[in-house]
């Protein structure tokens, strides 16, 4: 068979930044204490159909470990080993079935495992590698079969203390020290963002090219997700492709509506390229047209987008985006006449969570709303170099009395993947078009069949 193209040519991660990524959780951790990663658990569907199988962000970004049923350890200052996974045995018969397995061999040849044992044998280890520590890093709350044997495994090691064994007086979470990590990217993870986002602007400009009265919403998902699989990516999240009204249903995932002459399409789509995920949202016109109404409330939104994307920069703090989005759709509205009052008042009113009730962004990395901080001691905190987040505003108009008409049923998102950088913001998902001539402009050099290349 040949290799594909994906192992030939594009980035991945080396093993070599799996390393120096647990060095320095050790390092900050500290020798007197212990850091326990589980792999996700594989989730039954129905009956023995188990749902696609994803690793967990804090296991994968450790460990590289694609596998469920795993537990890493990190024991700094351990002389048999300081990085140990328990992991899956090979099983010949299991894997005619189920598909390949590491093994403890291949944990170590592979995975850069320093000790790697079999998960079966945790129960007999695992006191043994919390013995005589200060504190263990655990993340309590998310698998509760491991709290269960944590706590297990610390009662057994107190009823020991006779025998001069020392059970770790603390259990801390260890999101605060791995989240700080995942926050800033470093240079081989924005190269992974942004394949995952440069395909899934591929997919957005096929859904554009795609779109027109007559075909089906699930059609468009349809073909978002060929662009996807067809470039190794699976999707991050559940695709959104709402027309008219559904487009002011902030989660739709129906899909199942169809496109008519005269809607305005929210798509909102991102795929995943080797764990790391792209988030983007495009509103366009079914027929290739903004009408009067659509391209007046568009052009609010698109201002709001640009003037929040300006403040991501370095010495900004969080909320900057959101409060420079709030106040350009603010004045948009009132322009428009959907808001009356003075926008000062309005802003400190929030009169515009009406028309736009969700927040402007949200940290995007392994995971679509990353993990990281978004306050430090009840502070927004600042912009860094290597952060990555979203530049999400919208306007959602559902059909009210004091509602011109001709504005209802529009809903309008425009989200990009924003990098800060030292200087300029990056915009990670630019080959999207969003300004509307441009928009137009692709829809018009289409359509493409609905089976069609690309
Ligand atoms: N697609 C999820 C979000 O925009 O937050
Ligand atoms: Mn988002
Ligand atoms: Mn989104």
């Amino acid at each position: 068979m040949t290799k594909m193209v994906s192992e030939l040519h594009w980035p991945s991660m080396s093993h070599a930044e799996f390393a120096r990524r647990r060095r320095a959780v050790m390092e900050r951790i500290g020798p007197q204490a212990v850091a326990i990663v589980p792999a996700a658990p594989q989730r039954l569907r129905n009956h023995d159909v188990h749902y696609p199988y994803r690793q967990d962000g804090d296991f994968r970004y450790l460990t590289g470990f694609p596998e469920p049923e795993a537990v890493a350890v990190l024991a700094p200052g351990r002389a048999g080993g300081e990085y140990i996974l328990f992991c899956r045995d090979r099983d010949p018969e299991r894997e005619i079935w189920d598909g390949r397995r590491a093994g403890q061999e291949g944990a170590q040849r592979e995975y850069g495992a320093d000790q790697a044992l079999s998960i079966g044998r945790l129960d007999e280890v695992m006191p043994r590698l919390l013995d005589g520590r200060e504190r263990v890093y655990h993340t309590l709350g998310q698998q509760s079969w491991l709290d269960q044997k944590l706590i297990g495994w610390l009662k057994s090691l107190r009823g020991q203390s006779r025998r001069g064994v020392h059970a770790p007086p603390e259990v801390i979470s260890l999101d605060p020290v791995l989240h700080e990590m995942r926050l800033f990217k470093s240079e081989s993870e924005i190269a992974l963002m942004q394949q995952a986002a440069s395909v899934s602007a591929a997919a957005h400009r096929r859904a554009m090219r795609t779109a027109r009265p007559g075909v089906y919403e699930y059609q468009i998902a349809a073909e978002i997700h060929h662009e996807y699989e067809r470039n190794g990516l699976t999707w991050a999240y559940g695709t959104i492709v709402g027309s008219g009204a559904n487009a002011c249903i902030l989660h739709y995932v129906e899909n199942s509506a169809v496109l008519k002459d005269g809607e305005l399409l929210l798509i909102d789509a991102g795929g995943e390229w080797q764990g790391y995920c792209a988030d983007i949202t495009r509103s366009f016109p079914v027929n290739g047209r903004y009408s009067g109404p659509q391209k007046a409330l568009y052009e609010v939104v698109l201002a709001a987008q640009l003037a929040a994307i300006e403040k991501c920069r370095v010495g900004q703090h969080w909320n900057a985006p959101h409060e420079a989005a709030v106040r350009v759709l603010t004045e948009g509205l009132v322009a428009l006449g959907l808001l009356q009052g003075e926008v000062q008042a309005l802003v400190e009113k929030e009169a515009y969570k009406r028309f736009y009730m969700h927040s402007t962004g949200h940290w995007l990395g392994m995971d679509v709303h990353d993990v990281g901080a978004y306050k430090i001691g009840g502070e927004w905190r600042r912009f860094e170099p290597g952060m990555v987040l979203t530049v999400e505003p919208g306007l959602y108009v559902t059909p009210a009395e004091d509602v011109d008409e001709s504005y209802w049923n529009i809903g309008i998102r425009i989200e990009d993947d924003v990098l800060i950088t030292a200087g300029e913001p990056r915009i990670l998902t630019h080959e999207a078009p969003k300004q509307i001539a441009d928009v137009e402009a692709l829809m018009r050099s289409g359509p493409l069949p609905l089976d069609g290349g690309g």
